[in-house]
């Protein structure tokens, strides 16, 4: 691989050729994070699924292993999780060398065409070796298909109360919850989630973990539910609910409400049609978090496939196609619009910090060309701006553009008190009608000071504002890379407090 094509990503994880879409049975073992992925490695698009392979010392740099699941005589291999079987439950490793055992769907083609509706069925595989060889499970399927079209992508944890294993699984338009002893035999405990939430498309890669209320010991649960399409912004988005879970039911937070402008006019619990999302960008999709992290570090670690369904096929990348978000920290948040979940970039991306360039404290009353100022020439940066808004301040803008007027606005409006992402002038997009855009983000925060945090790679940009209440992923192929950038108020003037922007040295050599 060469790595150094027009659109390839400098600072997050790519196949090296061939065919991504999600993130699968990340678990951390022995000093190493594991990034499995959806992978075609015969063509650029979707097709027959393996699982292919990464490791990673700090989240931020990988290394490419072999592919470690190929399809078999019960199908492809479709999303999952991996866990560490510490305490030898399946009896696949020792206690002493404990199996990292995979649960994921067998996709099976053939009974697709078939007509069945019983084609998909949940599997394991396990590895004796730090996930460098796999044996196949002898009895698979461990879950049949009970005749639901749509019946896959476990993940699997620990439940410690219940001294059981909980498999949460995306059924269609609702989650299932299945409980075992073993990872080998599953017995159904309830489903959730029918009646309630944003219901535009299939409910695809859940996830099931607890986060403390930020600055409390009070800890809750939740339940991420990736739902493809019928997103804010379109297609492919990640949606979560906050509440409790005993080992067999999960029920809703009264304090995970509604969104308080736009989506509901009486802000309640949640009700049906009524998403929440973790990122109202249009590529942050299929995330999941990391399994087995140690309780010393105690982080809930999210990735996600930085794409959406209704172009991924389709965008104009060279030998590859697709790359994952950057590796983020999950925290819950309790703010005036309930229990929110917030996101950070992984503090390791400081690995590869190069230069920062400090900006003088001044008020921007014209457009401020930021990378002139600092001699800025790189498309793959971090930027930290504190910025404070007067009142009748229409907004600002961060501009990224090239030398052939093509550009991307990440901004604030005030007159919705909404993000944006307006990426109708950023290159080439005829490929999708569904690519070029404006796309918003409710503003969760309060008060008139502002904290953008911008992670501009080649091909992408990830907001992240006010300590990442509010979050906006979104890609780009413009036929030159966006090297300059520019501060724009909109309608009147703003005070850039502080501000930096860091440099980011490339992940591949
Ligand atoms: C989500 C998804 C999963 C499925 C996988 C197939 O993007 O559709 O539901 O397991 O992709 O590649």
């Amino acid at each position: 691989a060469t790595f150094d094509e027009l659109h390839r990503p400098q600072f997050h994880f790519t196949p090296p050729a061939g065919w991504m879409n999600d993130p699968n049975g990340m678990v951390y073992h022995n000093g190493e994070y594991h990034l499995f992925y959806q992978h075609n490695p015969d063509s650029t698009v979707w097709g027959p699924m393996h699982w292919g392979h990464a490791v990673s010392k700090d989240l931020v740099s990988w290394e490419h292993l072999p592919i470690a699941l190929y399809p078999d005589s019960l199908g492809t291999i479709f999303s999952g999780s991996a866990v560490i079987d510490k305490n030898n439950t399946s009896d696949l490793g020792t206690k002493d060398n404990p199996a990292m055992v995979a649960i994921y769907t067998y996709h099976n083609a053939e009974g697709e065409k078939a007509g069945r509706n019983d084609y998909q069925t949940q599997g394991v595989a396990y590895s004796l070796d730090n996930g460098r060889t796999w044996t196949k499970y002898k009895a698979n399927p461990v879950l049949k298909n009970p005749g639901i079209k749509d019946f896959r992508d476990p993940k699997v944890s620990w439940y410690d109360k219940g001294q059981k294993w909980i498999m949460t699984l995306a059924v269609k338009d609702h989650i299932s919850f299945y409980s075992s002893k073993n990872l080998l035999n599953w017995t159904k405990e309830s489903d959730f989630g029918a009646d309630i939430g944003g219901h535009g498309g299939v409910w695809e890669c859940p996830d099931l973990f607890t986060l403390p209320i930020a600055g409390t010991n009070e800890e809750k649960w939740i339940l991420i539910v990736n739902i493809n399409p019928g997103a804010p912004n379109g297609g492919s988005g990640t949606q979560y609910f906050v509440g409790e879970f005993d080992g067999k039911n999960f029920v809703l937070d009264n304090n995970f409400k509604a969104q308080l402008t736009g989506q509901s006019t009486t802000p309640g619990t949640v009700k049906k049609g009524e998403g929440i999302w973790l990122d109202y960008g249009k590529d942050n999709y299929a995330g999941i978090t990391w399994a087995n992290v140690p309780e010393t570090d105690g982080r809930r670690l999210f990735i996600g496939w930085m794409s959406n369904w209704q172009y991924a096929n389709e965008v104009p990348t060279q030998n590859w196609r697709s790359a994952t978000t950057v590796a983020r920290t999950l925290t819950l948040e309790n703010t005036p619009a309930g229990l929110r979940v917030a996101s950070q970039p992984v503090k390791e991306l400081q690995n590869i910090y190069a230069t920062t360039h400090k900006l003088t404290a001044q008020t921007v009353t014209d457009a401020l060309n930021i990378s002139e100022k600092l001699s800025l020439n790189t498309p793959t940066f971090e930027t930290n701006l504190e910025l404070e808004l007067a009142g009748g301040v229409g907004g600002f803008a961060v501009e990224l553009a090239n030398s052939k007027n093509q550009r991307i606005l990440i901004g604030y409006d005030a007159a919705g008190n909404r993000y944006y992402i307006d990426r109708t002038q950023s290159g080439p997009s005829s490929f999708s009608k569904d690519f070029a855009g404006i796309h918003y983000a409710p503003r969760i925060a309060t008060g008139s000071k502002f904290l953008v945090k911008l992670l501009v790679d080649v091909a992408s940009v990830e907001l992240f504002a006010d300590n990442g209440k509010t979050v906006m992923t979104e890609i780009f192929f413009p036929d030159e890379k966006f090297t300059r950038l520019r501060l724009i108020p909109n309608k009147g003037q703003v005070k850039l407090n502080a501000g930096t922007v860091t440099e980011l040295k490339s992940i591949w050599n």
